[in-house]
């Protein structure tokens, strides 16, 4: 398995997402969640920041996370959360799950990590069942010209610093290229921190598999 190991930036993401969530965060955490049912699988859950925000008609999550403090992080937030979620190591391009497997699926903030993002839809769609939906949020590729420049230039540094993180990325061509089809997506800008107007595209929704 890939080892993703990311020790400064894991603890410096759990330190200031707090940041993040009480500004704004939060509220876009429940928007991406909210009617989801059944079992749930979350790609690269991080330190768990989603796990508050499930419903409780989600039966089951199995939270993905191959980064080693925040796996453990993650196992403590997966004590306190409202439904049952099992948190386990794994990566986004080899998924530990039977194929149709799971209800939904759910990736935040973690597309424009992973390093092979098809392969990475690809088993989403494998380990979803026909009809399952993907919940997507994530930070893309400015639509206006200068953002977008000045992301190109940081994107060159970009994921030697923030583990991995790239901030070039057209993340809706990928999921539709994936065979998903988008039923709803919300563009917007957030960023919080004074420093982050670089991640502040941000593309919120649901896609589909067909069934
Ligand atoms: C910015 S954090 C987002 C964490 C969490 N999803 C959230 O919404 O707060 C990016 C996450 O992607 C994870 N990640 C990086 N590469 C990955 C891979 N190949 N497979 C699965 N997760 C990965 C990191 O360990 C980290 O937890």
């Amino acid at each position: 398995m890939t080892e993703v190991r990311h020790p400064i930036f894991a603890r410096l993401y759990a330190r200031f997402s707090a940041d993040e969530e009480a500004k704004g965060g939060a509220e876009l955490r429940d928007e991406l969640l909210a009617g989801l049912a059944g079992r749930v699988m979350e790609v690269g859950a991080g330190h768990g920041l989603n796990f508050a925000h499930y419903p409780t008609a989600v039966t089951e999550v199995v939270a993905i996370e191959p980064e080693p403090h925040l796996r453990e992080l993650a196992s403590e937030a997966a004590a306190r959360a409202p439904v049952p979620v099992t948190v386990v190591d794994g990566v986004a391009d080899s998924l530990p799950l039977p194929d149709d497997s799971c209800d939904a699926a759910v990736c935040s903030l973690v597309l424009c990590s992973v390093a092979d993002r098809d392969a990475a839809l690809a088993e989403v769609r494998r380990v979803l069942r026909p009809g399952g939906e993907l919940r997507f949020y994530e930070h893309v590729l400015a639509d206006t010209p200068g953002l977008a420049r000045v992301q190109r230039v940081l994107n060159v540094v970009h994921p030697f610093l923030a583990g991995g993180c790239h901030i070039t990325r057209d993340t809706e061509a990928a999921i539709e290229r994936a065979g998903f089809e988008i039923v709803r997506i919300r563009r917007f800008r957030f960023a919080p921190m004074l420093p982050s107007k670089h991640v502040s595209p941000k593309i919120l929704g649901t896609a589909r598999l067909p069934s």
